[in-house]
């Protein structure tokens, strides 16, 4: 049976994913922070973003194809980076990877994957994005650069958004930490998901392979540190300068929501801001990431490229987001939930679905390009005065 027929829409894949893999991995991927109001937050933003429909215009033929940061995408969507991508399901990087070059799309490789960058680079070829987590020594920042360069990565993007780390109750709950250590429960829990348990034992344990490589050059590190130890900066605006003197490419910040923020990330020689509440897994009090896009869009005018992510799930979604000031958007947990659903093929699939609504909401909104979203918004009647 074709996938569309069992799995038409993203909440498919959601529904499958969550019978296929471990629940303490369900409750990384699937989970925000503190009471997670921001990521039905992000949810309630989009939703009440509305068009105008479009009758009487004959043939519409959709384009989605997108010219981003120099380069051609096929629709303005990509994957943003997932740390341990690779845990939630066997394969992740190198399956997501491939997915975005075949049908050419960004992928954004996490500083915290659990592939290196030297083996991901050329599955991804010239839609490969590395991001990067600050870390403390200068000397790994620039070996980190130089092989993320190397590798073939074009595209770099710092993310700011971690000043401190975020109490993730329901990963705590689930007894997971990063690198991860095997409970009794978890192991139970693995004993009945066949499929993630089979895919781990070909792939071997998902570790964060990267900062590995780091950690045992460092003589300073306590013993029993962990990789993520290295990553503990706290980056300021002389760390973001110092990145943009080494990074010759494209130049992206994640994680940012404040309109004051923007002109100087501009000034400071940024290629593009990526606007972002990171799914809701930092900060429960941050506003809605749609919310940030259109004030961070009207303090910087038409120019500066802005990636939008946050609660994406279907090619209407994406329209919204272009709608509210975006040239691209991003989705993290969507594609996880897809391989999740239905292995190395889920990412194609999730692709096709949001290609596919984009291109059929297009044709109710009487468009042919993604951006044209921004002329059709519908202008709610104002209240009635009391
Ligand atoms: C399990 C998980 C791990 C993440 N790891 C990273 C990471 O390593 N680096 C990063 O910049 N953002 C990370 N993010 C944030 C995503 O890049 C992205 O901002 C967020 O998932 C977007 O929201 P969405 O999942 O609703 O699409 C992570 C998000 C999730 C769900």
């Amino acid at each position: 049976m074709s996938p569309d027929l069992r799995y038409p829409a993203l909440s498919d894949l959601k529904a499958t994913c969550k019978r296929r893999v471990p629940w303490f991995v369900w409750e990384y991927l699937d989970s925000a922070t503190g009471r997670e109001s921001v990521k039905p937050r992000n949810r309630a933003e989009l939703d009440k973003v509305l068009f105008r429909p479009a009758i009487l215009r004959g043939a519409i033929v959709p384009d989605l194809s997108t010219r981003f940061l120099g380069q051609d995408y096929a629709m303005p969507v990509g994957v943003a980076p997932i740390g341990m991508s690779g845990l939630i399901w066997p394969g992740a990087e190198a399956a997501l990877a491939g997915m975005a070059q075949g049908t050419r799309l960004p992928y954004c490789l996490s500083t915290v994957a659990t592939r290196l960058p030297e083996e991901i680079g050329p599955i991804a070829g010239d839609m490969g994005w590395f991001q990067l987590y600050p870390p403390k020594d200068p000397a790994i920042r620039a070996d980190i650069l130089t092989r993320a360069h190397k590798a073939g990565f074009r595209v770099l993007v710092l993310t700011v958004d971690l000043p401190g780390p975020s109490r993730r109750e329901r990963q705590l709950r689930a007894q997971l930490a990063i690198p991860p250590k095997l409970t009794p429960a978890m192991l139970w829990q693995i004993a009945q998901r066949p499929a993630w348990a089979l895919g781990t034992l070909r792939h071997g344990q998902p570790r964060l392979r990267l900062m590995e490589d780091y950690l045992k050059l460092d003589g300073n590190a306590p013993s029993t540190a962990h990789p993520g130890y290295l990553l503990r900066a706290a980056p300021d605006w002389d760390y973001l300068h110092a990145v943009r003197a080494l990074w010759e490419g494209p130049l992206v910040v994640k994680g940012v929501l404040d309109p004051q923020d923007a002109d100087p990330l501009r000034a400071a020689g940024v290629d593009a801001i990526w606007v972002s509440n990171h799914g809701g897994r930092q900060f429960d009090g941050a506003p809605p990431a749609l919310d940030a896009l259109r004030q961070i869009r009207a303090t910087l005018g038409p120019e500066m490229p802005l990636i939008y992510d946050g609660g994406i799930e279907t090619g209407l979604d994406v329209l919204r987001a272009l709608a509210f000031g975006a040239n691209f958007t991003m989705m993290g947990r969507g594609w996880h939930y897809a391989l999740g659903a239905l292995g190395a093929q889920g990412g194609s699939h999730l692709a096709q679905i949001l290609r596919d609504d984009m291109a059929s909401n297009m044709m109710q909104m009487g468009i042919t390009r993604p951006e044209q979203a921004a002329t059709q918004g519908w202008a709610p009647s104002p209240a009635p005065e009391s």
